[in-house]
Parts: C-alpha cells; structure tokens; sequence
C-alpha cells in the first residue's frame, strides 16, 4: 500500500526549508501518490500532532506561494507522523520497523538528512533491524565524505546492505528545471548537437554565485569550503551535463556511464596548472545592494585567521576527441555581486571577418539556470540604417524565458527528485562511481591548497571574486561573460 517516506533529520533545517515545502508542492499538485506516510524522525520526544504543529509553524518562514492555506496544511498533516528516534540505539530501529511492518507499504524510502558522520550508523542499524528490505530506497544528502577516502568508505558500508539501484545521492541542481532543460536541449533537438564540439566552441564558463555569505553555517561551512561545497557535486555534474557524450537511452544507467566517461577525461593536475588554474578567495567586508556585510571572518563559528575559500574559479578541459584544448572555466562563490548561475557557451569567432564588427565573442549560448530560467541565444545584426554603419553590426539576442512558457507547470528541484525516488527513477540520482571521480579529482587541488602558504585571496563582498580569477581566464584570451 502506498509509500512510507522516513526522514531521519525530520526536525532538522534541510526537512523544513526544502523538504517539506517540497513534499507539500507535490502534495498540493495532486502528483505526490495517493496512499502515502511521510514520518518525521528525530531526538525530540515530540507526539504526531506537536511535529504536525512544529511543521507548520515553519512553514511560515517559506515564502507565500508555497505557503499552505489552514485547510490545505490540515489535509497534509493527515500523513505526516513522528517518530522518536536516537540514532545509535538499536531499540529506537525496532520501533521504527513496527511501524513500518505494520502498514507494509509498496515503497519505503529512508531519507537520511542528517550529519554525514550518521550515515554509516543509520545503514548499519537498518540493516540489523531489517529494513533493508528489496522494497526500500535510501536517500543520501551531501556532504558525502569530506574527501575520496571517507566517500568511498561511505560507499563501502552502503553497498555492504543495499544494492546500487536502492540508493538515490541527491545532487539538487540535477533537479533543477534548467539543467532538465540542457539535457533536452542537446539531445532532444537536433540544431546544437552537431555545433556541440571544439571545432565551434571557444571556451565554455560554468558559474554559480551567491550573493548570500555563509548564514548560520559558518560553523560547517569552516571545514568544508567553496570546493567540496559546490565545485565536487553540483559545478561538476553541470559540466557534466554540458560536455557528455549522447547516451544510449534516457535509463539512469546509460545517463551515468556518460557522465562518469567525462570525470575520468577531466585533464589532470600538474603543480603548474595547480598553481595557475586553481584560485581561491575569502570575502572580506563589502556591501551586497547597498548594505554593509561582514567578511568571512567575523560570521558566526568563523575563526577569525580561517583559510577557508569562500569562492573557487578553476580551469579545466576535458580530454577526449570532441573537448581537446576547449577550456571550461568553473566559478563559484558566496557574497558575489549578484544571485546568477549560468552556462555560457562561446562559440568562435567567424574565420574571416567582412564586416567593421569588434564585439569579442559575437555568437554564444547563454543557459540560465537560476534566478532566470531560460536560453539566451546571442547573435550579431544589421540594425542601423544609415550608410556610415552599414559595414557594423550590433548584438541582438534571441531570448527564452521558461518560466513565462511554462510557469505554472514547473516543478521544484527537490519536489521532482522526491516524486523520482518514489517513483523509483535514478536518472538525477549520483552513482557511486561518479561521485569518486568527482572526488579524485579535486583532491589535488585540496591538498595543494594544505600546503600553500598563500592562503585565500581576499574579495570585498558584493564583486566578482578575487582579480586573480579574471586574470587567469585572460591568459587564454578570454574574459567571464559579465566583463564582456
Ligand atoms: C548547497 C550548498 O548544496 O547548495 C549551499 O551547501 C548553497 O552552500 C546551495 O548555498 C545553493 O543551492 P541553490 O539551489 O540555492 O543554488
């Protein structure tokens, strides 16, 4: 009967800022299956009806089209349940899978949203409870180990009690309707593909700013940093998503062979491309919209001598017949100018110029991934009539805004990847092989930046990152497409 979704963390951030706004939309878009339990787990002694009220009294703080009206929450709340649970003690598991045995549900998903230092224990536990029934699913949030060698061991013990196809790794910006769109742009239409390589391709710019610092997780986030937090998982899968082969068919499988092919092509590090290709940045005081923010060092849980890089920008390539030479740049930081993640696509230059144009990289795909949705196609025209410019031409751009087309229809990252793992779908989902690679190759920019003296270069909150990352995109010749 139905599914039996068990959050571990269930009173945790992650289950109230997105989790159960997400669950809720789907809820409330009639597509989350009928017949379905969602069991809130955590240390607190809290009955059924005081989660349903800690829920809801949360659900005030997301913003107001995703806010449920009394009546909507009062028909949620009917398949919201808690359970007390602390998750070392084997007897807490036995009164979870009593639960779970008496309804017997088609589908169970245990969706483990707590301290990564947890995940072991809660696989070990459920198997010992019994819970690793063919029927269930786990979900594991990132961080996923703090380098290759704690990843892996991660791994192991999971692989020890559940099949691959059992387990989903969320990486949130596979769900993003932007990065859906990517796949269906390159291989559901046929105009790019045969563009889609380095004879056309000058160089491609992943980018994911902030403009937020780092809130109230200074804490976590001091010994994590901008590389394991955005560029191991979410940066790399996006270049994943734009550099991979046409796979097969669209079965998650087929999908994340050509994903990892790409990670292993990853052109690997030698000290100088370390030293030139790999910056990092700290923000220092600035103002973001005409506020004054602090710098890094003076958030909450921050030491006040901390190394640790709030904003990355690498360069890499991808090593393979249709990639050599293209350079992809990935940037990422917190407390940048503005809230912008995009792809740009610059394509090269005509080969022989007839016209008086010098407008750098005239023809470039731009895929807007949040806070727009959309395609941006930039092309070159003829717009002036007089004789004097005729020999000129001005840029124009042929612009796609998804949410307009679509925007009632779209669905959230964690909404869709919630209704995938119910529904039993890996295709946004990370394989474990993928995962490893990504983590194989930051490592050695991790461990050189152990050793380097230099520490991180310091940006003032509200700009583009340290210069050092412009100047290191301009010795190819090119410039970040806000500097164009
Ligand atoms: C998370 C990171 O994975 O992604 C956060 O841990 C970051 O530091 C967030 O803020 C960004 O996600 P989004 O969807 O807001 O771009």
């Amino acid at each position: 009967m139905g599914f039996d979704l068990v959050l571990f963390g269930g009173t945790g951030d992650l289950a109230w800022r997105k989790l159960m706004p997400a669950l809720f939309q789907a809820f409330r878009h009639g597509t989350l299956p009928a017949g379905g339990r969602i069991i809130g787990v955590g240390r607190d002694p809290l009955s059924h009806d005081q989660y349903r009220e800690l829920i809801r009294s949360r659900f005030e703080k997301v913003e107001l089209a995703k806010r449920p009206s009394a009546e909507e929450f009062a028909r949620f709340a009917d398949i919201l349940e808690f359970v007390r649970m602390d998750l070392s003690k084997p007897d807490d598991y036995a009164t979870l899978a009593a639960s779970l045995r008496a309804r017997n549900a088609d589908t169970v998903v245990m969706y483990v949203a707590t301290a990564p230092s947890l995940f072991t224990t809660v696989c070990e536990q459920l198997a010992a409870a019994g819970l690793n029934t063919p029927q269930t699913r786990v979900v594991l949030e990132k961080p996923l180990g703090n380098d290759l060698a704690s990843n892996r061991a991660i791994n192991h013990t999971v692989r020890r009690f559940f099949e691959e196809k059992q387990v989903f790794r969320i990486d949130h910006y596979l769900g993003k309707p932007a990065v859906q769109n990517l796949f269906a742009l390159r291989f559901g239409n046929a105009l790019f593909e045969p563009l889609w390589r380095r004879e056309h391709i000058a160089n491609i710019q992943i980018t994911i700013a902030e403009d937020l610092g780092v809130e109230s997780r200074g804490a976590f986030y001091e010994n994590t940093g901008a590389l394991r937090d955005m560029v191991q998982n979410h940066a790399l899968q996006l270049l994943c998503a734009i550099g991979m082969e046409p796979p097969i068919n669209s079965h998650a499988d087929a999908i994340r062979d050509e994903k990892l092919k790409v990670l292993r092509s990853l052109k690997p590090w030698t000290q100088e491309s370390l030293a030139h290709d790999a910056i990092r940045g700290q923000y220092a005081a600035g103002a973001i919209a005409g506020t004054k923010v602090p710098g890094y060092r003076e958030e909450a849980g921050v030491s006040t001598t901390s190394q640790t890089e709030t904003f990355v920008a690498l360069r890499t390539e991808i090593a393979n017949w249709r990639w050599a030479g293209v350079p992809f740049y990935i940037r990422t930081g917190k407390r940048l100018a503005s809230r912008d993640a995009r792809i740009v696509v610059n394509f090269r230059p005509t080969p022989h110029a007839i016209f008086n144009s010098n407008v750098g990289m005239a023809n470039r795909l731009v895929i807007n991934l949040q806070p727009k949705d959309g395609l941006e196609l930039h092309l070159l025209a003829q717009g002036q009539a007089n004789r004097k410019a005729a020999q000129s031409l001005a840029p124009v751009q042929l612009d796609l805004d998804f949410d307009k087309r679509f925007g009632t229809e779209r669905v959230g990252a964690y909404e869709r990847l919630l209704l995938d793992v119910i529904d039993g779908r890996l295709n946004l989902f990370v394989r474990s092989d993928e995962q490893e690679e990504a983590w194989r190759w930051v490592e050695p920019v991790l461990n050189f930046w152990v050793n380097d003296a230099q520490g991180p270069r310091p940006y003032a909150a509200g700009t583009w990152g340290p210069s050092a990352s412009s100047a290191m995109i301009a010795r190819d010749g090119f410039c970040w497409s806000e500097e164009s």
